[in-house]
């Protein structure tokens, strides 16, 4: 479903020049789970936002669905993220000022369809939240919050969930609530990547990578 071949990724930190990825190749199959994992600074999170076509390789290919995404212009790429891909990021970016049931659906908003109120409710009964519909995120506790963020990346029904440190941050209580749920996602036929530092987690997905020093090691 995704491709990546030889990717490179490097960044400008004024002289200095930081190779974050020096050769990727890695496949992602429709339905699997997938966990990546390595030290801070590795290159996850630059992976997951190539995968999600939310950054461009300095090198190498990202093929989606066997299409090479290297030359489409941005409005494509535009298109393939909101159809095709959900984000879950490091920092949820939930917007302070809407509701829960805003905040999962405003995705919606910018691939201009309709906000069903019983799809948004199905959401969060399935993530837990019905009862939280109302509420500001401010009022949710961390697990709450990353249980809306996920909801929110799952609104337009992508093909690929792309979840950044899903269960940073939380006790293991609800670590595993979180993971049950991906795992059960991608059960039914979702993609998912998961960036994690938990190893038990980790252990537990169909298929782990360990990122080091911008390489993918299995
Ligand atoms: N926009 C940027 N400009 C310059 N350097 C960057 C930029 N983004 C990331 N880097 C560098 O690229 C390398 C990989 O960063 P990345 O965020 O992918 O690591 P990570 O594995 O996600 O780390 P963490 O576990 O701490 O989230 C690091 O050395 C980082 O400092
Ligand atoms: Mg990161």
């Amino acid at each position: 479903m995704i491709e990546l071949k030889q990717i490179e990724k490097n960044y400008r930190r004024g002289a200095e020049e930081v190779r974050a990825l020096r050769g990727v190749d890695l496949s992602i199959a429709a339905g699997e789970l997938l966990a990546i994992i390595g030290p801070s600074g590795a290159g996850k999170t630059t992976l997951l936002h190539i995968l999600g076509c939310l950054d461009q390789p300095s090198k190498g290919d990202v093929l989606f669905d066997g299409v090479n995404t290297s030359n489409m212009p941005e409005s494509e790429l535009v298109q393939l993220r909101r159809e095709k891909i959900g984000f879950v990021f490091q920092q949820f970016y939930l917007i302070p000022g809407l509701s829960v049931f805003d905040n999962i659906a405003l995705p919606l908003l910018f691939s201009k369809k309709q906000a069903s109120r019983s799809k948004i409710l199905a959401l969060a009964e399935m993530v837990g939240l019905e009862h939280r519909l109302d509420h500001a995120p401010a009022q949710l506790s961390g697990g709450e919050m990353q249980r809306a963020a996920i909801a929110r990346g799952l609104v337009n029904d992508p093909e690929v969930l792309l979840a950044d440190e899903p269960t940073g941050n939380l006790d293991s209580e609800n670590s595993d609530k979180i993971y049950a749920l991906l795992r059960s996602l991608s059960q039914n036929g979702l993609a998912t990547v998961m960036i994690t530092h938990n190893t038990e987690l980790a252990a537990r997905a169909q298929r782990t990578v360990q990122i080091r020093d911008g390489l993918v090691h299995p």
